[in-house]
């Protein structure tokens, strides 16, 4: 094959993503340790069962599709009116936010939507990402030209950063300078922070002062405990006019492996709402109808009750491993609205070693911060949604190692 007819931006990117590096690494060792079971706190995957309501929903789902009256082929792109409403009324109507269905468009996961949203720009926009980063904004608008050249320090030419860190206390300025779109995380994966409503009122006014787009991830949103905080972006007055949100029954509702997520693209922003809506409906042919009957029973009261139980429990987890890292004398952030926990490593160890160290001592597989970012690099990243009793064990095994790891 002639490597000029490729898309010479993907000689841009690291040679694998993140966590199939890491799912590489760790099958390795475990071909090599075939006794020895490993503890994965590594990809945020959900380890607990959908709940009955939802479950419930989709069998009665499949029946229908069994029977002539019932039967539904191709639905609307844009998701089933049943579950653009419930999500308007589950999900925003709380927070006091007003949204019409057709504001909302169902997919089949976040990490699509985001990874997708920046075809609707020009390739020669600028962007601002967070540093660390969940990945996708990144290596989405690498493989779309976006970036530039890869620099010494990790950081690509093009690309606008803004640090998180201790010493902001995780709240990222705006970019100093014009950029047309900038990425958000909050809950922060992979930080496990919460951006405060004043950080987010900054970044509101950044992007009606530039005339830039916010892109908000918010797939941890109802990890969020505390009920203070913002939520949704649209909490924040003028956000309807330049966010566009990013939201997800992945982690809120065990659907990892079932698949199902959902886009805000506001009104106030008709240019865009459309231009979504005209992608999707080329390039998407919808959710599939049992998935999308049980996303809508996460919002009937019953599922609403049962989902809570769920998160509920990953929060312990996450109050477990907090408590004990810093037991042991780590300085830990995250994992008190969010269901990640970043680890400061003592020393200025570098992560990815750390990475092996953890596996080879304990069995146990975490995240490198470096994978998220030069910013992360002396950070490590666990996540709470493991069963709760090898999440347990994980943090036994780590104390009995104290002298090798703090
Ligand atoms: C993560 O571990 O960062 C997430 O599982 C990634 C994702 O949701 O795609």
């Amino acid at each position: 094959m002639k490597t000029g007819i490729l898309n010479s931006n993907y000689q841009l990117l690291a040679e694998s993503y993140l966590f199939s590096q890491i799912a590489e690494k760790v099958s390795r060792f475990q071909t090599a340790h075939s006794q020895t079971r490993i503890i994965r706190l590594g990809i945020g995957d959900v380890t607990r069962p959908i709940v009955p309501t939802v479950i419930d929903a989709m069998h009665r789902a499949v029946d229908e599709m069994a029977s002539s009256e019932t039967f539904r082929g191709y639905g609307p792109e844009q998701g089933y009116l049943f579950l653009r409403e419930a999500i308007a009324q589950g999900e925003y109507a709380p927070r006091g936010v007003e949204l019409s269905p057709d504001e909302i468009f169902v997919s089949d996961g976040s990490k699509c939507d985001v990874a997708n949203f920046q075809e609707l720009f020009s390739d020669r926009v600028r962007i601002a990402i967070p540093d660390p980063v969940y990945p996708v904004y990144l290596d989405s608008n690498v493989m779309a030209g976006r970036a530039g050249a890869l620099q010494s320090d990790g950081h690509y030419d093009n690309i606008v950063y803004l640090s998180a860190n201790a010493e902001n206390d995780f709240q990222l300025d705006p970019p100093h300078c014009p950029v047309a779109l900038i990425y958000l995380c909050s809950p922060n994966n992979p930080t496990g922070t919460v951006l405060s409503r004043e950080t987010l009122t900054r970044f509101v006014r950044y992007a009606q002062e530039n005339g830039a787009i916010i892109l908000f991830d918010a797939a941890y949103a109802n990890y969020i405990q505390d009920d203070a905080l913002v939520h949704t972006i649209y909490e924040i007055e003028g956000a309807k006019e330049c966010a566009v949100e990013f939201r997800s029954f992945s982690k809120s509702a065990g659907f990892t492996g079932v698949r199902c997520a959902f886009t805000v693209v506001p009104r106030q922003m008709e240019m865009l709402r459309k231009m979504w809506l005209r992608r999707q409906t080329t390039k998407f042919n919808g959710v599939n109808y049992i998935v999308q009957r049980g996303a809508a029973a996460v919002y009937s009261p019953e599922g609403a009750a049962e989902t809570r139980e769920v998160i509920a429990s990953y929060m312990r987890n996450a109050a477990l491993i907090r408590e004990s890292l810093q037991a042991c004398g780590a300085t830990v952030y995250g994992g008190k609205d969010a269901p990640y926990i970043w680890w400061k490593l003592p020393r200025e160890t570098d992560s990815f070693q750390f990475f092996d160290t953890l596996l080879e001592n304990c069995a146990v597989v975490g995240t490198p911060g470096g994978g998220f970012g030069p910013q992360g690099k002396h950070y490590f990243r666990l996540t709470a949604f493991g069963d709760p009793a090898r999440t347990k064990l994980a943090m036994e095994r780590i104390a009995a190692q104290k002298k090798i790891l703090f």
